[in-house]
């Protein structure tokens, strides 16, 4: 979808619907809206007046009311004014759209009030137009039957007056980079995993790398095995795909300054391996490269967004399969790291494949190191579908992430990682273990991961939960969310304000 943005009076707009936004307990029509108003012999005032539209959140109602350029007028509600936030707003516009797109309407044009929370006028612009782009959002590419019906909304027009017109269009410029990356991510995601390999998975991180100043290069399985990799090479042992262990850089700051690492797992299917997962809903195990494909994602906004920060972007890429040669339950490992790993479960496998990423990661010399992985089913019983887990070692980058998180909506919540979780992950026969049950798994997940990030500041984001969602959610519509992609953005954005 185009989104542009025109000065003028949006009732003068030629569109297929206008789109007003109201806030509870307004009782007449004020600004754009009391124009269309004129225009349509009173018809809002008088729905607003009967109580037919009460603005609640998200309420969408269509009204049909000739002498207008446009033949619909879609109202949606924000709801009280003293309670409103950019959430609110996505989720309103989400409905909005995905209501029109559902009348098969193409165009449409919105007038917003900058002042809605007060004084954030560019948080007004971005949470309309994430709203509106994440929750038309969908995944097409294998529906044949029926395409027709598949019309997508083509364009919004977002109108001004000539005061904001800059600030809006710079937003829009701005939001449109970071919600088309989100949809990037979500696209990775979502492809089946017989379409999405690991070798798939670094086409697409090359694709990436056609941008300026980032570069991309895969380290194949003899590289892997000349530099010790032996924890990820014995997950991808079970399976006939070749690993593929992406480095994705992108230099937008000075050339000696550290990068930031994001390590993404990237399991482009997880069947447990040996220790196999039940068949019930094992089709969603194609999601557990969702944080690799939020490092490649992030890469490139931070690129189109020019933001100057360095960042290495890394994703271990493998399936893990039962094959003749698979890992088996008992078996012992040395790692890039050099220390050994008694594999008790070969389903604990991302934590295998990170351990030797995350250590590759410090030969970068990185000023933080950020990993994100579907990591532990714990984490979804702790913190349910919706929040990912946030564990590390670094309380200032945790406080930044928590911002970020709060201001994207895309939530986390901290679990504690205090030493003696790292007691529970000692092998009796090798240096650590891959599995200590089912007690606070999501902890002892990261707690072994500590063990391969030397003395980084570092943090681990378990997005087992949110990555997937069976249910639609306002502007995520069921299936791949895209998360931390938006929180992560944002986190950089905030670090190279120097805020942080
Ligand atoms: N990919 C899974 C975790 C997962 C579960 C992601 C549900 C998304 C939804 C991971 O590889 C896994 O299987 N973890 C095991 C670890 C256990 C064996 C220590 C788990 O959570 O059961
Ligand atoms: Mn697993
Ligand atoms: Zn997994």
């Amino acid at each position: 979808m185009r989104i542009t943005v025109k000065k003028g009076s949006l009732a003068d707009v030629k569109t297929e619907a206008f789109v007003l936004a109201f806030c509870e307990g307004e009782k007449t029509p004020a600004g754009p809206a009391a124009d269309i108003d004129r225009k349509c012999g009173g018809l809002l005032n008088d729905i607003m007046k009967s109580g037919g539209f009460e603005a609640k959140p998200s309420q969408v109602s269509m009204i049909y009311g000739g002498f207008l350029p446009a033949k619909r007028i879609a109202l949606v509600g924000l709801g009280k004014k003293s309670e409103l936030t950019p959430e609110k707003i996505r989720r309103a516009f989400a409905k909005v759209m995905q209501e029109l797109r559902g009348l098969k309407v193409r165009k449409a044009a919105v007038s917003l009030d900058l002042s809605l929370l007060s004084g954030q006028k560019e948080k007004v612009v971005s949470a309309a137009v994430e709203g509106a782009v994440l929750g038309l959002y969908r995944y097409t590419p294998y529906k044949t039957v029926g395409r027709e019906e598949l019309q997508d909304m083509q364009e919004m027009t977002i109108v001004s007056g000539q005061k904001d017109y800059a600030l809006i269009r710079d937003e829009v410029q701005k939001t449109k980079i970071i919600a088309d990356a989100v949809c990037f991510a979500r696209d990775l995601v979502s492809a089946p995993a017989n379409e999405m390999t690991p070798s798939i998975l670094a086409e697409q991180a090359r694709a990436v790398a056609k941008r300026k100043n980032v570069t991309c290069h895969v380290l194949e399985k003899g590289q892997m095995k000349a530099l010790g990799m032996n924890a990820l090479l014995g997950v991808a042992a079970g399976s006939d795909q070749p690993p593929k262990l992406i480095v994705l850089e992108y230099t937008g700051a000075k050339k000696n300054e550290a990068p930031i690492a994001l390590v993404g797992k990237g399991l482009t299917f997880d069947s447990g391996g040996i220790s196999i997962k039940p068949a019930e809903k094992m089709d969603e195990m194609k999601t557990d490269m969702a944080g690799g494909a939020a490092v490649l994602a992030v890469i490139r906004a931070a690129a189109d967004l020019k933001l100057p920060v360095n960042l290495v972007g890394l994703v271990p890429a493998t399936e893990n399969l039962p094959g003749g040669n698979a890992l088996k339950p008992g078996d012992i490992l040395k790692s890039h790291s050099g220390r050994t790993i008694e594999v008790l479960n070969t389903d604990a496998e991302g934590r295998l494949i990170l351990a030797d990423a995350l250590s590759y990661a410090c030969r970068f010399k990185p000023s933080a190191i950020i990993d994100i992985a579907t990591l532990t089913g714990a984490c979804v019983v702790a913190l349910g579908e919706e929040v990912a887990g946030m564990l590390g070692t670094d309380d200032r980058m945790k406080k930044a992430l928590r911002e970020a998180a709060d201001a994207t909506g895309e939530l986390v919540w901290e679990l504690p990682l205090w030493d003696h979780y790292r007691d529970l992950i000692k092998s009796d026969i090798a240096d650590y273990k891959n599995s200590a049950g089912r007690m606070g798994g999501a902890i002892t997940g990261a707690a072994f991961l500590s063990k391969f990030v030397g003395e980084y500041p570092w943090a681990h984001l378990d997005i087992a939960g949110p990555a997937w969602t069976t249910k639609d959610r306002g502007y995520i519509p069921r299936g791949a969310s895209g998360v931390p992609v938006r929180l992560l953005t944002e986190f950089l954005q905030n670090r190279v304000k120097g805020k942080k």
